[in-house]
């Protein structure tokens, strides 16, 4: 495999998700962890907010670097640091250089061959060589002439650009020309990891029984699918907030009844309507419902042995300014209550999800067997259509935005377009204009249809949609569901309006 080790740049895990788009198997290495990295093939120091002249700057051991005979590149922090190694100098400065520059690959190709001469990179740093020891090659320079990539020997390289961003045009090639001189690299198979996964599951779990939630959503479901691939002894527990879309819950049970795995299907429906009755304000609304969930959950889980969380990989950051956080620490999120801390620092929380992307958790997904249609559904929040009702939640309101979504998402289906938007739904405006129905008078409220595209839900476009989905969803909507007389199209962008109204 690929090591990478953690200097704590914001991009450390791009550079391994870059290495298995390559298609070979990388690993992010805490430094604290190294030398113990198993048997690396090649290895890649990561970059670094500090600067190599501070006093606690990260450091590691260069005889046991040196020590396992393969390729390194150091990136950035990592270059620099590579240069101080090689008995060269870095000059500190605290002006930064952010944003493009131009790549000049020198004579002697390697790293830059069939890289095009005036390739777009991406600088952010701060620090610089200076002295280069007498070893060291310039392999590439920038517009300026600067020195931006060295190589000291056959096997030891740096880039001062980040390679891994996708702002550096070519960055993929200069990473597979540096995994091509390690020879022959153990190939990323999802096959192989899930192997890998099952085994480490068999050993933490034991005959243990594991608790896991899970909501019908891909990260869950590939959980619990692969915790009884393992063979574990898993409870599902299923919480019906009475928020979800129209037959959702009993398509969930569906799914997991065919898969094998029986869920336990808690119906606090009304728990929660009765709780939210007649609050309008979203916050208040969306706190109601976080912690009731939190409290369904728990009640429903008693005294659990172990607990499983559909954790990914994104969801485990490192923090560029705290040096003691690396990318083990787990950013605090909403599911992350008290309770959950404790089970953790007591070794009883498992998230075997945790070193893998979005694209891999669904490769991993249909290599378990789990149906196309689960791996590609829509993100769906956890407060459900409450977040597509504005004001006071009633059954009436729920029940309309189920029918116009259903609609709406069936449209999207039958004409081959749900695969192609990243989020849609149907949700209500509940006020009240004039239209006419048969020979009367109507007086409704209207539906919302919203389709967006997104790469990680921090910024949305709304989808131009052919027209034609647009008026089937809209004549049926209007002929089929009571208390609808006007259907709108979302045309915002995410910013300044958000996906979901609430
Ligand atoms: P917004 O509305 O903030 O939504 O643009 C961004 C993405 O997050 C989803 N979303 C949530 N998901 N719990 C979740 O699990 C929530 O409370 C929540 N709120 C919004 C939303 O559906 C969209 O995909």
């Amino acid at each position: 495999h690929v090591a990478v080790l953690d200097f704590g740049s914001q991009y450390t895990q791009l550079i391994v998700r870059r290495v298995r788009e390559l298609g070979y198997f990388a690993k992010l290495y805490a430094l604290e962890d190294f030398p113990n990295i198993g048997k690396p093939g090649a290895i890649i120091l990561s970059g670094g907010p500090k600067s190599t002249s501070e006093p606690d700057a990260p450091d590691l051991d260069f005889e046991a670097l040196n020590g396992f005979g393969v390729p390194v590149l150091g990136v950035c922090y990592g270059m620099q640091l590579l240069n101080i190694k090689f008995g060269g100098s870095v000059k500190a400065s605290n002006r930064r250089e952010y944003g493009p520059a131009t790549l000049v690959p020198g004579e002697s190709s390697g790293l830059y061959e069939g890289v095009s001469k005036n390739s777009q990179v991406w600088m952010s740093h701060s620090d610089t060589v200076e002295n280069l020891p007498a070893c060291a090659v310039v392999i590439a320079a920038n517009q300026h002439g600067t020195p931006v990539s060295l190589k000291w020997d056959e096997r030891f390289y740096g880039i001062q650009f980040h390679p891994e961003v996708t702002h550096s045009h070519e960055g993929n090639r200069i990473l597979h020309n540096f995994l091509l001189t390690a020879g022959e690299l153990a190939p990323f198979h999802i096959e192989d990891f899930k192997r890998e996964l099952i085994e480490g599951i068999k050993q933490t779990v034991g005959s243990k029984q594991v608790v896991c939630g899970v909501s019908g959503g891909v990260d869950s479901t590939v959980l619990a699918v692969l915790l009884h691939e393992a063979g574990v002894n898993v409870r599902a527990i299923y919480v019906d907030h009475g928020l979800m879309r129209k037959d959702e819950t009993a398509e969930v049970q569906n799914n997991f009844h065919r898969m094998g795995v029986e869920i336990e299907t808690i119906d606090a429906s009304e728990r929660f309507l009765g709780a939210l009755a007649g609050v309008a304000d979203p916050e208040t609304k969306r706190k109601i419902i976080g912690e009731l969930f939190i409290d369904t959950f728990w009640d429903a889980v008693g005294d659990a042995e172990m607990l499983a969380q559909g954790t990914l990989y994104p969801d485990v950051i490192e923090s560029a300014s705290n040096a003691k956080s690396k990318a083990s620490k787990i950013k605090t999120h909403h599911n992350r209550v008290d309770r959950i801390l404790e089970l953790q620092a007591q070794g009883k929380v498992l998230e075997p999800l945790a070193e893998l992307f979005k694209d891999e958790v669904r490769a991993l997904g249909a290599s378990l067997g789990i149906a196309h249609d689960i791996l590609w559904r829509h993100p769906f929040p956890g407060p459900g259509l409450a977040v597509r009702c504005p004001g006071d939640i009633t059954v009436e309101k729920l029940d309309i935005i189920r029918e116009c979504d259903a609609i709406f998402i069936g449209k999207l289906k039958e004409h081959g377009w749900y695969e192609k938007v990243w989020q849609a739904y149907a949700g209500l405006i509940p006020v009240k204009t004039v239209g006419v129905k048969g020979d009367e008078r109507s007086y409704e409220w209207s539906t919302n249809l919203r389709a967006v595209i997104s790469d990680d839900a921090m910024t949305a476009d709304w989808v131009e949609l052919p027209s034609q989905i647009l008026r089937e969803t809209s004549n049926r909507i209007l002929n089929e569901v009571k208390g609808i007389n006007r259907v709108l199209y979302d045309i915002s962008t995410k910013p300044p309006a958000s996906i979901e109204w609430e």
